[in-house]
Parts: structure tokens; sequence; C-alpha cells
């Protein structure tokens, strides 16, 4: 059933939600789209909103593009599934276009970042296991850092509160402090096996890397044997203004994982390895019963195809810099991090929530982290227009005239 607009009324929507779903998200203040096209969404009600979230970084090409509509439509109309038991072309398509984008890393498809980094961790086990022998199995993570919700991924990820009630947790993870690199040095110990990092971290509010603690934590892994980790999942794909996050570092990682921009929307993870760490995994190691059907990997390369044609990297650097220049000139506003659009804006006063409520209430769409940040990761074919009408809804919205 595809639901026309207008069918359900937001408080059918919001009826329907509180009996009958299981109450994992709060979803204030209460709002229910029901059409989109590029930047903009529309309400049950028929408002328009200009959407400077993109879905957190999802909708990287806009709301229904015509290419990646097209794409999704016939591929739907063709054949949606078979299982990884045979082989299938958009995946073999889709991992011959991300080996030339990422300079030669081999693909494993799966469903979701938190699956990416699932798997990212056992290969790092597998090979260390392989090449070094047993007993390396420690991987170290961050504080503040965000890797997802399943029971590995929410063991790395350096937050308490999204860990608390569910312990134990797994084993084999411990966490430094971010952009510490003497705190990375002394965490290595003989049982580690892998660094993971954010080249920015998304979920703790917008905090890049340093050059310096990006490039040693890379020689630190060449030194020590180790594998190098980098969770794109939220910096993938033009987001930052360069294909890969870590172009701005000029470090090569073992391992990339990617989730959020890959399919515009329709649910695909990927776990990317250099050809010889990625030899670790044999047949029956790792697998995933909808990773990489026919239907994700034809959205991914529609959405990858229109990245290069529409030159997103080089929109996503020119207008992110635009509207983060915008940013820092407005009064209110004590901090801008980020890098392309990918941006966090940080006030002089923790009032981050009630400035997106206000934003929201006037049309536009953005994400509060915590008390005092906003972020900003719209599509990435969007505008320095937009950013204008962003940044008048965002000074009305802070109680600028
Ligand atoms: C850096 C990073 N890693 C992993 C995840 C988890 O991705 P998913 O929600 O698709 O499992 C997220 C989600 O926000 C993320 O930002």
């Amino acid at each position: 059933m595809v639901l026309s607009p207008g069918v359900m009324t937001l408080s059918d929507i919001i009826a329907k939600t509180d009996a009958y779903l299981i109450k994992t998200y709060s979803r204030s203040p209460a709002v229910a789209f029901v059409r989109g096209q590029g930047a903009r969404l529309w309400d049950t009600d028929g408002k328009e909103y200009l959407d400077f979230l993109g879905g957190i970084a999802v909708v990287a090409v806009g709301h229904c593009h015509p290419k990646v509509t097209a794409a999704i439509q016939q591929q739907a109309a063709t054949l949606v599934h078979t299982s990884n038991l045979y082989h299938i072309a958009p995946q073999a398509l889709l991992a011959e276009k991300l080996f030339h984008l990422s300079g030669g890393y081999q693909s494993f498809f799966c469903n979701s970042g938190a699956e990416a980094n699932e798997g990212a961790f056992k290969l790092a086990r597998k090979h260390a296991k392989l090449t070094r022998g047993e007993g390396k199995y420690e991987i170290i993570s961050t504080l503040g850092s965000f890797h997802g919700r399943t029971l590995m991924a929410l063991t790395a990820t350096g937050q308490t509160k999204y860990q608390q009630g569910f312990e134990p947790l797994a084993p084999g993870f411990k966490h430094v402090p971010f952009n510490d690199l003497d705190a990375l040095r002394h965490a290595v110990t003989e049982h580690t096996c892998a660094i993971i990092l954010e080249p920015i971290q998304g979920e703790s509010g917008i905090h890049p890397c340093t050059p310096e603690y990006l490039q040693g934590a890379a020689a630190l892994c060449r030194e020590k044997g180790l594998l190098l980790i980098l969770d794109e999942v939220q910096t993938e794909i033009a987001r930052t203004g360069k294909m890969w996050a870590h172009e701005h570092y000029g470090v090569q990682p073992d391992i990339i994982t990617l989730a959020k921009s890959l399919g515009n929307g329709v649910p695909i993870g990927a776990l990317l390895a250099k050809p010889e760490v990625a030899a670790s995994f044999q047949p029956g190691d790792h697998a995933s019963t909808f990773g990489g059907n026919f239907l994700a990997c034809a959205a991914a390369l529609a959405t990858l195809e229109v990245i290069e044609e529409e030159n997103l990297v080089e929109n996503a650097a020119k207008v992110g810099d635009y509207f983060m220049a915008r940013l820092r000139e407005t009064d209110g506003i004590a901090e801008v991090r980020g890098m392309g659009l990918m941006i966090g804006a940080q006030f002089t006063q923790p009032k981050a929530r009630e400035i997106q409520n206000a934003c929201i209430a006037n049309g536009l769409l953005v994400n509060a982290i915590g008390d005092s940040v906003i972020r900003f990761e719209p599509p990435l074919n969007i505008t320095t227009a937009d950013v204008d009408e962003a940044m008048e809804i965002l000074r009305k919205s802070m109680g600028h005239r």
C-alpha cells in the first residue's frame, strides 16, 4: 500500500504509533511527513519544510531524486531479492564502483552502520589471529564516539548513556579520550588488534579529529601491526567536501565502514577493506540475508552516479564553506565545527533544543545534540540560496531580527 498524502492526519498517526510501536523514539516535536522533493519535505497539513538534516546525513542527493527513483522503480519491477547463494549483478557493479572510488578496497554489503561495524570488528579479529597469532582481540575506541546500537557496536560506542541497562557489554573493547594521541599509544597492549575512529565524531556534537591525531593513529597502527578502522558511516561519500573524510587527513585506513548516504535512504551498509585484509574472511565467515540485494545496490549505484554527475563533492565543499561562514558571523554562535556539509553550531547559551523546535515550527529541519549544539547535514545538492533561506529561519528562531 502506498499511502497518498492526506489520507492519515497527524493525530491518526500518533494514535497508532502510541498503540502499536515499541517506544524507542521520543519523536518530539510531533510531525509526520508525507512527501519529499530535493531538500523540501511536506507534512500531513501540507506545510513545507527545508530539510537541513537530510534524515541525519542519509538523503545525499535529495528526496526522490529522479535518477534514484527511476533506478528503484525499474529494479523493483525486475527483481528485488535473491539469496547471496547466487551471484548478484548490481552487487558486483556497486563493489566495482566503490573499489575505484576508494582507491582499491573490496566490499561486503549489509544493511546498516552498526552491522558494518560488527563486520569490521569480526574481520579485524580474524585478520589478527591469522597474521599475528592468538589473543589479539582488543579494539580501542574513543570517548564520545558513536558506532551503533547492536551489542558490539554499542560496546565500541564511547558514551555510557547508550549502554546503561544493557550490561554485560561485549568483552575486548577499551576507550580513550578523543584527540589524545598519547592516551591512544598508552592504551595499546599485546592484545590489541585494531583502533576504530570516526574522522569527525557526529553524535557527540560534530568534533573532527585533528590532523596530528588521525595521522598519528595511522602511524601507530603501522608501527604496532594494528588495523585502523575508520567509521565513515556519517562522514562518507562527499558529505565533508571530499569523497571520503579520510582524504582530508591523507591517511589510508585498513577498513572503512559506510551506510547512511550510500542508498540515499534505501537501507544499505558496507564494509570496505584493503584486499590483503579482506582476504582474512573466507566463505562462511560472515553473511547477511538482505545485504547487497538487487534493490539496495541499484539505489546505491544510482546515488553514486548522481554524486559524480552533479559534482556533489565540489558542491558540498563550496556550499559548506559558505554556510559555515554565514554561521560564524551570527551573534549567539560561539563555534562552528565541521567540514563540507557536516556542520555543528555551538551556541553561547544552552538553548539548542529550544532553537531546534523554533526552527521546525518555522519550517527548517535541524537537529539539537545535547544542550548547546545544532547539527546540519542537508542534501549535498543544496545551493547557497537554500543556505540563505535556512539562515533567515535560523536567525528568526534564535530571536534575531
Ligand atoms: C558514525 C556512526 N556509526 C554508526 C552508526 C550506526 O548506524 P545505523 O544506525 O545505520 O546502525 C551511526 C548512526 O548514527 C553513526 O553516526
